[in-house]
């Protein structure tokens, strides 16, 4: 199994939006007994919450199912349990190496994946309240982390 989480500050916007997006796109190809995805927080403040109206509201639009997700903490056990942590900006990589590093966990931004992106992070909606603009971001950033784990682990 290959493990995915997706990291971002409050696991309420971002993060919640690229889980339940990248869950779409592994569904769709077929890949959901090959590979898991989750999210966390690097902050403790929405432990338990859905995801922001906003992220729900352009998921509701696209037609992506975030049923059943809460906010949860980011948690050093994270870094045996995923092979992959990928964050939405640079503070948030600061953070995560904070809290542990490990040799065969790979962490990096979404937008790593995205080459010639017109951002290397994804901005926060909870202060834009630009959901379109972070949802075509993290869908970019999706696809092309998708097309890498395919393409890493012959899938
Ligand atoms: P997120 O956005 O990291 O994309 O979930 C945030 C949500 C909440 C807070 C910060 C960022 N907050 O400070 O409560």
């Amino acid at each position: 199994m290959i493990r995915v989480l997706f990291v971002c500050l409050g696991n309420i916007c971002r993060s919640p939006m690229a889980e339940a997006i990248f869950k779409d796109l592994v569904k769709k190809e077929g890949l959901d007994e090959k590979i898991t995805v989750d999210s966390a927080g690097i902050g403790h403040w929405h432990i338990g919450s859905e995801p922001h109206e906003g992220t729900r509201a352009i998921l509701d639009e696209k037609s992506i199912s975030y049923e059943g997700m809460s906010a949860r903490q980011v948690k050093a056990s994270d870094w045996d349990d995923f092979d992959y942590l990928i964050a939405m900006d640079d503070k948030n990589i600061q953070d995560l190496k904070g809290i542990r590093e490990k040799n065969d966990v790979v962490v990096a931004k979404l937008l790593d994946f995205v080459p010639h992106s017109k951002e290397s992070e994804v901005p926060d909606p909870y202060f834009t309240g630009n959901f379109e603009y972070v949802y075509d971001l993290v869908h970019d950033g999706c696809f092309k982390l998708l097309e890498k784990i395919k393409n890493d682990h012959n899938l």
